[in-house]
């Protein structure tokens, strides 16, 4: 099959959060098993062309009253196109924040359509994700099915129910088939009215993580190479460095991750009320995280400055993005904290567990598919053929959050043993694609039927 995701985010070049993260390593497990994936991207200024292979100029044309440069180029070994406006609606230094992203984006999409169509393709399946993309499905089906892509079939994949619902709602009318990124989300959303009417399309099936790039033996962003058979050493040598880098203690304690966009779906109100349960613990947090919204990351710098104060030596935040340092901090953490409000997916979780740090997470969405708490879901992760892997915890409160906070720092003082057997267990659990990937190919015949 010949498959063409339209999309506005993509990792590592232009990503904002896991969507970018899904569109490169969904395309590359379908990818490797046979079957032909191409990318549709616009071409941002800000994108980090560094990991840009062969970038060359493929084409012009003109669509939407502007021309459209057609850039080519690989990355992670998949093949991408380009599209660059020359009004220069991509050349903002950032990927969304513009006023008018809708008209941004519903131009790519067109022009998408419109290259594939100049450039006489025909592709099986046009995947597009969330709102942003979610043009493809009406202008393909209003359009250009009509003009000599008939061929195709759309399929479009819900990551966050939101964002921008009017074109969520009418791209669920118009795809083929619809899905979203956890079954328990799946359900979960399956009484908004955007989605009752279109059950009979929509399927929730679980991302994964791409297991080449998120790579504890092969990360040169950690000070050694480990897999789950020496994960004590590697993790105690990525803790040391990570404490150093940020100036934190270098004596033995527990050390919490949080990796996360700051927004109200991240439970931002348990955040803070687990770093202080942690810090009153003996622990030591490191947060990683910047907010689209001004006045919660002024929030986060007080709070910053206050605990810096404070607690200089045990708590360091990081309000930013940064790649490199969030893989040290995967492998350096014991544990990576996720207390959604509400989830999809997630991946923070997955890298985490990649890394041998164990996930503390609010039973939500995919971080209830995923996470199976080592003292209440021995049964339910048996039914997946899994050990437990994590703690979790239900409630939106602060004694939610305890409750499994405490277990889990409880267990890394007092059952050290354990601690790094679950340490281990956890590395060689496979939240690959190798399994999710299957199912959306299974998708893509079923759409074509
Ligand atoms: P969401 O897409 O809702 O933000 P996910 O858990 O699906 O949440 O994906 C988040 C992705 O973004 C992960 O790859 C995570 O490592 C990364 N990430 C989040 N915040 C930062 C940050 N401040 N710096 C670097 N990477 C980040
Ligand atoms: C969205 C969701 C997140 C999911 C990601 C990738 O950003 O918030 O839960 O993992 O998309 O599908």
């Amino acid at each position: 099959m010949h498959i063409v995701h339209v999309a506005v985010e993509m990792a590592p070049i232009a990503k904002v959060g896991g969507l970018g993260d899904v569109v490169t390593s969904l395309s590359r497990a379908v990818q490797d098993l046979g079957h032909n994936v191409d990318i549709i991207l616009p071409k941002y200024d800000c994108m980090n062309v560094n990991h840009v292979r062969d970038l060359h100029f493929h084409r012009g044309f003109h669509c939407g009253g502007t021309e459209i440069k057609v850039w080519l180029g690989k990355v992670e070994g998949l093949t991408v196109y380009f599209l660059e406006p020359q009004n220069g609606m991509f050349w903002m230094r950032c990927i969304y924040g513009g006023k008018n992203d809708g008209e941004r984006f519903g131009l790519f999409c067109h022009a998408a359509l419109e290259f594939l169509l100049q450039s006489g393709f025909h592709p099986d399946i046009l995947h597009c994700h969330d709102w942003s993309s979610a043009p493809v499905a009406w202008l393909f089906k209003e359009q250009y099915m009509h003009y000599g892509l008939s061929k195709a079939r759309v399929v479009f994949t819900i990551h966050n129910l939101e964002f921008g619902a009017s074109n969520i709602r009418k791209a669920m009318t118009y795809a083929d088939k619809a899905t979203t990124v956890s079954r328990t989300y799946s359900k979960e959303v399956s009484g908004n009215p955007i989605i009752s009417s279109h059950l009979h399309k929509f399927h929730g099936i679980v991302n994964g993580i791409d297991p080449d790039i998120w790579d504890p033996y092969n990360d040169s962003f950690i000070p050694i190479s480990y897999t789950s058979e020496n994960v004590i050493e590697g993790k105690g040598a990525a803790k040391e460095a990570l404490q150093k880098r940020l100036g934190l203690r270098t004596s033995e304690h527990p050390l919490v991750g949080i990796i996360s966009r700051l927004t109200v779906q991240k439970g931002i109100h348990l955040i803070k009320h687990a770093i202080s349960r942690t810090l009153e613990r003996g622990g030591q947090v490191v947060l990683l995280g910047s907010a689209p919204d001004p006045r919660i990351q002024n929030d986060f710098v007080n709070l910053a400055n206050q605990l810096h104060s404070s607690h200089g030596d045990q708590v360091r935040f990081c309000l930013t993005y940064d790649e490199p340092l969030s893989h040290l901090i995967y492998a350096g953490s014991d544990f990576i904290l996720v207390p959604s409000i509400f989830e999809p997916c997630g991946l923070t979780q997955l890298i985490a567990m990649r890394y041998g740090s164990i996930p503390v997470v609010r039973k939500t969405g995919g971080l209830y598919d995923t996470v199976f708490d080592a003292d209440h879901d021995k049964e339910r992760a048996q039914t997946l053929g899994l050990e437990p892997n994590g703690f979790s915890f239900d409630g939106a409160d602060p004694a939610g959050v305890d409750y499994a906070l405490n277990r889990a720092l409880s267990a890394w003082y007092n059952g050290r043993d354990w601690f790094n057997s679950l340490c281990k267990r956890v590395m060689e659990q496979d939240w690959s694609w190798n399994r999710p990937a299957l199912d959306y190919i299974e998708l893509y015949y079923a759409a074509r039927k």
